[in-house]
């Protein structure tokens, strides 16, 4: 009798124990199902963030809507570490005086949090990184409450294989048993692309840092062409944060930053000051329509169908059988840019509705055409006509 039930507890408890970790898994599994939205601090702030930063942001993403558009990540990038204690544990520095009771009030709002780090020892601001360190800062993020991690290559380059740094500390975040959507930030060497995957990345930087300029924006953004076919629901392709609202583009080049991002599918990371932001970049920011492409269900990157010179035309399916079809011009002034249905997989008959003016314009028969501002867009999402 008394091994009957020493075997049952046994049984029971790894009954318990496979459910609890099928549960961190199917977890695990639902991370990033759309690309990530929410806000980070690196673009707008670099080096000055704090907790009162964080805190700010966290607040103003609530009072401004965006968090009810669904930006919902407060990322603090780089330059939160102090150094290690004894027993080797990272500490924040004086900025940070208390991690988790920072991750308890942005968790208050309903909102989500992350952090930053790098496989190298020193992160690319000479914070100290995780090298040597990696299942301990996993657990230490856990226990503070994170819910994201940034992985920035830094001084890990050229140490030694970086797939191998960026699955020690993929798996590292899985043992934590803490779901945390893990993103890659190594500027697409080596075709992180290919691999990200495989590490446990739910997201990877393709290219170089972004700036708050045109010819930097329309270099990442164009050149995703050709990386469709590693983006999906759960690990996505990343261009790099968005710089709108920090004043160094035109309105239709923010126009076009959004718009780009959104067909792409890219993580929509805002990278701007929440706490002062105006009107205009609210509303380039809060357009639920666009907002919505980039969120489709079905996680499809957008890609060019059609260029000629400075004119591209780019299409991204939609799950409800509508395109949203971007007509961009990257050239000197405005200029007609026309959409051949046939291009997109519908007939003569075509609705189409513009995005930015949030409008039917009716019925089109065999294609469109608009004129399209100096660096601009004309955003559409086109379906079957009747
Ligand atoms: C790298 C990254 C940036 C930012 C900085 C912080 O340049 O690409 O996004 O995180 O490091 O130092």
């Amino acid at each position: 009798m008394k091994i009957a039930s020493y075997c049952f507890c046994i049984l029971l408890s790894v009954l318990i124990l496979l459910s609890w970790s099928g549960i961190a898994w199917a977890q695990d599994s639902m991370l990033a199902r759309t690309p990530p939205m929410g806000w980070n601090s690196w673009n707008h702030f670099a080096c000055e963030v704090s907790d009162a930063v964080v805190r700010a942001q966290a607040d103003a993403i609530v009072t401004s809507g965006m968090k009810s558009v669904g930006y919902t990540y407060i990322l603090i990038d780089d330059c939160w570490q102090g150094t290690r204690d004894a027993d080797g544990y990272i500490r924040p520095n004086a900025k940070f005086p208390d991690m988790k009771a920072l991750a308890d009030y942005v968790h208050s709002k309903a909102l989500k949090i992350g952090i930053y780090s790098s496989p190298g020892p020193k992160t690319c601001e000479g914070y100290p990184g995780s090298y040597g360190h990696e299942e301990q800062d996993a657990q230490t993020y856990a226990g503070w409450g994170m819910d994201y991690l940034k992985y920035d290559l830094c001084s890990y380059d050229g140490m030694g294989d970086q797939l191998a740094a960026y699955k020690k500390m993929g798996d590292a975040l899985k043992k934590t048993g803490r779901p945390m959507i893990y993103a890659l930030c190594q500027y697409g060497m080596q075709k992180g692309w290919q691999w990200g995957a495989s590490v446990g990345g739910n997201l990877w930087r393709t290219d170089d840092d972004i700036r708050d300029d045109y010819y930097v924006m329309a270099e990442l953004g164009f050149g995703q062409n050709g990386l469709e076919q590693f983006a999906g629901p759960g690990h996505w392709n990343d261009p790099d944060m968005l710089e709108i609202g920090n004043g160094g583009m035109t309105i239709d080049e923010y126009r076009t930053h959004m718009s780009l991002w959104c067909i792409l599918a890219a993580p929509l990371i805002t990278g701007n000051s929440l706490v002062t932001m105006d009107a205009e970049t609210r509303a380039l920011l809060t357009n639920t329509e666009l907002i919505a492409i980039d969120q489709d269900p079905l996680g499809i990157q957008g890609h060019r169908i059609k260029q000629e010179g400075p004119l591209e035309v780019w299409a991204k399916p939609l799950k409800d059988g509508s395109t949203a079809v971007g007509l961009f011009n990257r050239g000197w002034g405005a200029m007609p840019l026309t959409v051949d249905f046939r291009d997109i997989g519908l007939g003569t008959s075509s609705l189409v509705r513009d995005l930015w003016a949030k409008k039917d314009l009716g019925s089109f028969q065999g294609k469109y055409t608009a004129i399209v501002a100096q660096h601009g867009v004309v955003m559409l999402q086109i379906k079957k006509g009747i």
